[in-house]
């Protein structure tokens, strides 16, 4: 019997966006930008800072085990019952969650291709057999993800926006799919980027849609700023959250995770002046690859995501990037080797990426 189960072996763990450090002690470049995790440029709501400024001074003391504060704010804000809505280590820690929850070891989970990996990760890690279906024009493709689900399925996962793609199902596609989907099968709709979508009519807000089976997945960290405090939350079925509570490690998230949601939820107008910066960033990002003749997928979030003929064109233009002190990210570990994510950020990183990337070009 190995030590090592095979599925943790084989695995390949998650590969973020380079650091600004890091780079910085590799090259010592002066100027960096970092336009690679699709974090918000702008910094941390200011009332979260003060919240946790002030908080601080308690961290003597464990945080209350089920997040009152943010429960009850997050319920009140949506309009449903604390009972619907999950606190965890970002999103990321509560698909993680959800799978140690819900999947016993020879169910299945469906997912797209070319989709946020740590999904892909979190099954592996649990030795789950995965199902992906393919992207068609770089869409998720619901009907081929439907078409996937079998008898042994649990688990469904979409990310709408999806990431790396930028793109977003719309609601008539997903009332659609929704009805070819047995109701013992769990959908995670995971909405990371949903203050950046929700303008759009076409955009299917999960929260408007309320399906048994749905749980429904939305964070801190990138229209509120707070990436590295690791906090984000769902709402779902009651019976969905009182069993998740009983998995979840006891003191999670941390108080000053907890305070920092409360205040953020509040700082509407640090919410407004970051939707309205990536729209500017966005259109910047478009009009640069128009003159350039690069094609790009128009996006709904905080990224945009360039074609490029080859992952051999990827890789010399990233490391041409890099060296000249701009970070991205190849999408090669996400499946899609000819394409390079860009995230938008402060005017001024803008402006530099576009100086570097004419040079370059
Ligand atoms: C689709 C998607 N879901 C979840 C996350 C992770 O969010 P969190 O920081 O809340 O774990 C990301 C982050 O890049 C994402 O793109």
């Amino acid at each position: 019997m190995p030590l090592v189960p095979k599925h943790i072996q084989d695995l390949q763990p998650y590969k973020a966006g380079k650091p600004i450090d890091e780079l910085r002690r590799e090259l010592g470049l002066e100027r960096i930008v970092k336009l690679a995790s699709n974090e918000n440029p702008l910094g941390v709501s200011p009332l979260a800072q003060e919240a946790i400024q002030k908080a601080i001074a308690d961290v003597n003391r464990y945080p209350s085990p089920d997040g009152y504060a943010l429960r009850k704010a997050l319920a009140d804000r949506y309009d449903v019952n604390m009972g619907n809505v999950f606190l965890g280590h970002g999103s990321e820690g509560i698909i993680s969650l959800i799978m140690r929850t819900f999947l016993l070891d020879d169910e299945e989970a469906v997912t797209s291709a070319g989709s946020f990996i740590t999904f892909d990760i979190q099954a592996q890690s649990r030795g789950i057999k995965l199902h992906r279906a393919p992207l068609k024009d770089y869409q998720i493709d619901l009907d081929a993800v439907a078409g996937l689900v079998n008898e042994k399925t649990k688990l469904v996962y979409l990310a709408n926006p999806n990431n790396p793609t930028g793109t977003i199902f719309k609601v008539h596609k997903f009332l659609s799919f929704i009805q070819q989907i047995p109701k013992h099968v769990l959908v995670i709709l995971d909405e990371a980027y949903f203050e950046f979508a929700r303008q759009d009519p076409a955009f299917p807000d999960s929260m408007q849609y309320r399906f048994d089976n749905v749980i429904t997945l939305r964070t801190f960290s990138k229209a509120f700023g707070l990436a590295g405090v690791r906090i984000g939350y769902g709402f779902a079925h009651e019976n969905f959250i009182s069993n998740l509570m009983k998995i979840k490690l006891a003191f999670e998230p941390s108080s000053l995770a907890i305070c920092a949601g409360v205040a953020a939820l509040d700082d509407v107008e640090f919410l407004e002046q970051t939707i309205r910066l990536n729209r500017i960033g966005k259109h910047f990002l478009y009009q640069l690859f128009d003159e350039l003749g690069l094609r790009y997928l128009p996006s709904h979030t905080n990224f945009v995501t360039i074609v490029l003929d080859s992952e051999k064109t990827v890789n010399t233009l990233y490391d041409k990037l890099l060296h000249k002190g701009v970070i991205v990210r190849p999408l090669k570990a996400f499946g899609l080797p000819n394409c390079i994510r860009i995230s938008t950020g402060l005017e001024e990183e803008n402006e530099f990426f576009a100086k570097i990337l004419k040079q370059i070009l």
